[in-house]
């Protein structure tokens, strides 16, 4: 059967039962990339990513049926592997082990524990190197010990096929209180990081005889104190060609409302403003290099909801808009992970969002936001490689948790040049909706099985005539709306 005659169509008008909130946001959609007065940002072929925790990682890709699977549908969209990075608090735990035919050894007193200290063999990065997408591998600097660090970056090197960087250290502002021995005797601060980093950036570069190799920063307190523009100012002609972007984390937090409100999200985005800024001025890309919505592996009433999959959404597209070249959401460990878009048994309402944005970007060359970020309405617009518009996706971050009547928001966009577009609408009962409390989202009338990652049900277009080039969409509180207009 062609996908065509799989698609069930319906129309907009009769899907809009719901009250209009106020009078209709107007959006106009520029004819052409590089016009209108917008900010556009170029595209890497996949912004959004995956991060997963250093001792975990393994477990995700040999244990978890749906690994695979979620990042294969994300493939589907736009033709590459999502990006992946391999990292966090257990890197600067981990040591090498050349004897080891293991891929991570260690123990844990209870299997929802990460590892205090942990080995790993060639296998771990034979089995990264499997992976068709880009890999970011996390390696330790904490513990000081720089020749294993140099003996695992080399296995990297040769194992890694898509090897994209590698970090040394991860979140090295809290190494004082972790008590890693890097920071003992030393006034530890930004200025003495980054020199640490300058030199170990330096040294294990020329050991692996790699330029534009090195993923620096890697700090989730926020800048300027801990941030690219600091680290950029110290480095010298020796250390720069080794770097090849920067690195920031960020678990915003708050209410499942604060979290998805629009307004809070750009202005969360804009913290790192001047650090992406200093990035570029330099030619280099920056990314969130492990991000999630709650730090510490989620909050249970936060970050399982589809709440968290709209903030999830809006937040990659924000930074992707903000320059911020990929978005890595981190996975920590498997069975306590809150935030996760995926387990072994159930799937995640973020993972929804998540594939929202994925499939407003795949195969798109830049992307704007239509609006300033200073209200609850959000409008983003790709563009392909000839300049021309190629989807928008419309976001009502109203609030709506269940109860009490649902309001809708009525979109107006002008600029188009059919007479008919189609739409796929993101949606679920409410903001609280979760997967495995029997309240699944969907995108286009489908959804994603538990365990598997397979995607079920029939793809559903809704279509909405144009006239004048404008047309008028209906969009729910805490809902999304994804146009396609080619
Ligand atoms: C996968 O699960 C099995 C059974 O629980 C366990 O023995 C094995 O260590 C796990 N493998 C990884 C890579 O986590
Ligand atoms: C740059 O700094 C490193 C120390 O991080 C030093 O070893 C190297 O000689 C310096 N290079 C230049 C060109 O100053
Ligand atoms: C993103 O970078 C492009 C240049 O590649 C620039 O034109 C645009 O203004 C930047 N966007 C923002 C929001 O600063
Ligand atoms: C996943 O599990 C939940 C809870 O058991 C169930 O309500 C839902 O229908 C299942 N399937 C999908 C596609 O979400």
């Amino acid at each position: 059967m062609t996908k065509d005659l799989k698609t069930a169509v319906t129309t907009a008008l009769c899907l809009t039962a719901a009250l209009p909130a106020s009078g209709a946001v107007t959006f106009s959609l520029p004819s052409k990339v590089g016009t209108g007065g917008y900010a556009y940002a170029p595209l890497d072929p996949a912004p959004i990513g995956i991060s997963f925790e250093f001792f975990a990682f393994p477990s995700y890709f040999i244990n978890v049926t749906a690994t695979q699977q979620c990042l294969a549908n994300w493939k589907a969209l736009t033709g590459v592997w999502p990006p992946i990075r391999i990292g966090g608090t257990t890197q600067d735990r981990a040591q090498y082990d050349a004897k080891t035919s293991a891929y991570v050894v260690y123990s844990v007193a209870d299997a929802k524990d990460a590892p205090s200290v942990l080995t790993f063999g060639p296998k771990f990065m034979t089995l990264a190197g499997m992976y068709g997408g880009s890999v970011v591998v996390g390696l330790n600097r904490g513990k000081n010990n720089i020749d294993n660090t140099i003996a695992a970056a080399k296995v990297a090197v040769s194992e890694v096929k898509h090897l994209l960087a590698i970090e040394l250290g991860n979140e090295p502002e809290y190494w004082v209180k972790d008590g890693q021995p890097i920071t003992s005797g030393v006034n530890w601060t930004p200025a003495t990081d980054a020199a640490s980093q300058n030199n170990w950036n330096i040294r294990v570069g020329s050991a692996v005889d790699r330029t534009n190799i090195i993923q620096a920063g890697n700090w989730n307190d926020a800048p300027p104190k801990w941030g690219a523009a600091q680290l950029i100012a110290t480095e010298n002609a020796t250390v720069k060609p080794h770097v090849r972007h920067y690195a920031h984390h960020n678990y915003p937090g708050g209410s499942i409302q604060s979290l998805m409100t629009h307004s809070t999200i750009a202005k969360n985005i804009h913290t790192f403003d001047a650090d992406i800024a200093a990035a570029r001025g330099v030619g280099k890309e920056y990314v969130f290099g492990e991000t999630n919505s709650v730090s510490g592996g989620g909050a249970a009433r936060v970050s399982p909801t589809f709440g968290a999959g709209l903030w999830t959404m809006d937040y990659a597209l924000r930074a992707t808009y903000n320059n911020m070249s990929r978005t890595y959401f981190h996975h920590g460990t498997v069975g306590n992970c809150q935030y996760c878009f995926w387990g072994r048994y159930s799937m995640g309402a973020p993972y929804y969002g998540a594939y929202a944005a994925v499939a407003l970007m795949a195969g798109a060359s830049h992307l704007t936001a239509l609006d300033s970020g200073s209200t609850n309405y959000a409008a983003y617009a790709t563009f392909d490689s000839r300049g021309l518009p190629l989807r928008v996706l419309l976001y009502n971050s109203d609030y709506f948790a269940g109860s009490g009547t649902r309001t809708a928001q009525s979109f107006t966009l002008t600029g188009l040049t059919s007479s008919m577009v189609r739409a796929k609408r993101l949606t679920a009962a409410s903001a609280t909706s979760r997967v495995d409390q029997a309240s699944p989202p969907s995108f286009g009338g489908q959804q994603f099985d538990n365990g598997s990652c397979a995607i079920s049900g029939t793809e559903t277009f809704e279509t909405t005539p144009a006239s004048g080039g404008q047309a008028t969409f209906s969009v729910k509180a805490t809902e999304a709306l994804l146009v396609y207009l080619q």
